[in-house]
């Protein structure tokens, strides 16, 4: 496949999920299942993350949080989440995330924050009790969107599906993009502004007592927790109307039928609908939702119990897309830094002493390890002014090897990015990416080697 300049259009996707509570049957079927089902599509690059950061918001549970991260990783990769194919990781195993969300912080409009709803609703429960508006309200709640915002700018997103009441957030994280856009990016955006994504199509389903069902209603239908007896126990409890065998039920205003529906097919969904209207008998129509849930989650459940039973196994996915999550967000990190002004020194003190003090009167490529362990290597023009820093490599044979053939490759055929720039890329490894403007620069340097 030819990937030079027409590269394939992909689109990368993001989302993640909090991990303050167990998931249910609500959330697998509103987000997970939905989120994994887009995740094969052809074209699409998706990342999807456990928002642990944000769990210390909401919950000052530690072994809650700790559980929770846990059950929530499990049901993903239960569910059927391709972990080879997509970038799955733990937001706090990213660094350079907490190191961004500063960054946006620093340009944030505190009024843009005061406007936020989950901020507002708090400040109005507190003139309702009467007590301080800012009573119970911490820094974190406060700056909940920056830290959203910096979850989805980190890897330049460029969809995020997610329910309407976030909709507010997505606005400000464009809001946020934009100003450090226009700040900093000097004619060339750093940041792809985020478009929300809500699937009407997908269920919405009815909790026990027929509102939606959520965890702050209290009426929940456990996912895998509690095994199939669970799953039974919490479907006996659905409301319904008084109606006897035999009598006809009203399909469409109970909730059992909404749920049967998010669980099976069109034919099967008519075919249960008519029972109902035919009289079937709520204790029969429960039975019959059970068995069509169990048929879908059952296969799931065993996998699910063993990933419990070994957290270890759990742990080795996430710290794998951790190290992908990190390939994407440390070439970012790198030209942010330099864009605010804080770029890394470009040699080690003891490395510069050691290449003397003047100027090199050729170009140099100089290999280091950065802070994060990773090996790089910055490439300096005759004149000592730097030209490019490298993609962080695991492997220094295979960096110095890509260095090395790049110095002999023709750049006018390189790939362009989905930032626009140019990845100097040879056997399909990437180098290093710079702006096109700068190709010229970096040839006759590589050429000075
Ligand atoms: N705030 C989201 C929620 O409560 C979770 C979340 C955190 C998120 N960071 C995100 C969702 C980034 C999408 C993108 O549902």
């Amino acid at each position: 496949m030819n990937s030079s300049v027409n590269a394939p259009a992909t689109s990368r996707v993001l989302t993640g999920i909090t991990t303050s509570g167990t998931p249910h049957l609500g959330n697998y079927a509103g987000a997970i299942r939905p989120a994994i089902q887009s995740s094969i599509e052809p074209g699409v690059d998706a990342f999807f993350f456990l928002a642990d950061f944000h769990a210390l918001i909401k919950c000052a549970d530690p072994a809650r949080v700790a559980q929770s991260r846990m059950e929530i990783a499990a049901t993903w990769i239960a569910a059927g989440l391709d972990t080879d194919r997509v970038t799955f990781y733990r937001q706090s195993d990213v660094p350079e995330i907490p190191e961004l969300c500063w960054m946006l912080t620093c340009v944030t409009a505190k009024g843009l924050m005061n406007r936020a709803h989950a901020y507002k609703a708090s400040v109005d429960a507190n003139g309702l009790k009467g007590v301080d508006p800012d009573d119970g309200i911490t820094m974190g709640l406060f700056s909940y969107p920056v830290l959203m915002a910096a979850d989805i700018l980190m890897f330049n997103a460029h969809r995020v599906p997610v329910g309407r009441d976030q909709i507010q957030h997505l606005e400000m994280a464009r809001d946020i993009a934009q100003r450090f856009n226009h700040l900093y990016g000097r004619g060339k955006d750093l940041f792809i502004l985020p478009e929300v994504q809500i699937d009407e199509d997908v269920a919405t389903l009815p909790g026990l007592d027929g509102r939606k069902m959520s965890k702050s209603y209290n009426n929940t239908i456990p996912l895998f927790e509690g095994g199939a007896k669970a799953l039974k126990a919490a479907v006996a409890q659905i409301v319904t109307d008084s109606r006897l065998p035999g009598e006809p039920k009203d399909a469409e205003g109970s909730p059992l039928y909404t749920l049967y529906r998010a669980f099976s097919s069109h034919p099967q969904a008519a075919d249960f609908r008519a029972a109902l209207e035919g009289g079937l008998a709520w204790g029969d129509a429960k039975q019959a939702l059970c068995e069509q849930i169990e048929a879908q989650i059952g296969p799931m459940r065993a996998q699910y119990a063993d990933l419990m039973a070994h957290p270890e196994r759990i742990e080795d996915v996430l710290q794998t897309g951790a190290s992908k999550a990190r390939r994407v967000a440390l070439p970012l990190m790198d030209r942010l830094r330099e864009a605010v002004g804080l770029r890394q020194p470009a040699v080690a003190p003891s490395a510069k002493k050691a290449s003397g003090a003047g100027k090199a009167d050729k170009a140099r490529l100089a290999s280091f390890r950065d802070e994060n362990g990773f090996f790089r290597q910055r490439l300096f023009a005759a004149d000592g002014v730097e030209l490019l820093l490298s993609e962080p490599f695991e492997d220094p044979k295979l960096l110095n090897q890509l260095g090395r053939q790049l110095a002999q490759a023709d750049l006018s055929v390189m790939p362009i990015d989905a930032q626009g720039l140019v990845s100097l890329e040879s056997d399909g490894r990437c180098w290093a990416r710079c702006p096109a403007a700068q190709l010229e620069q970096i040839r006759q340097a590589l050429a000075q080697l």
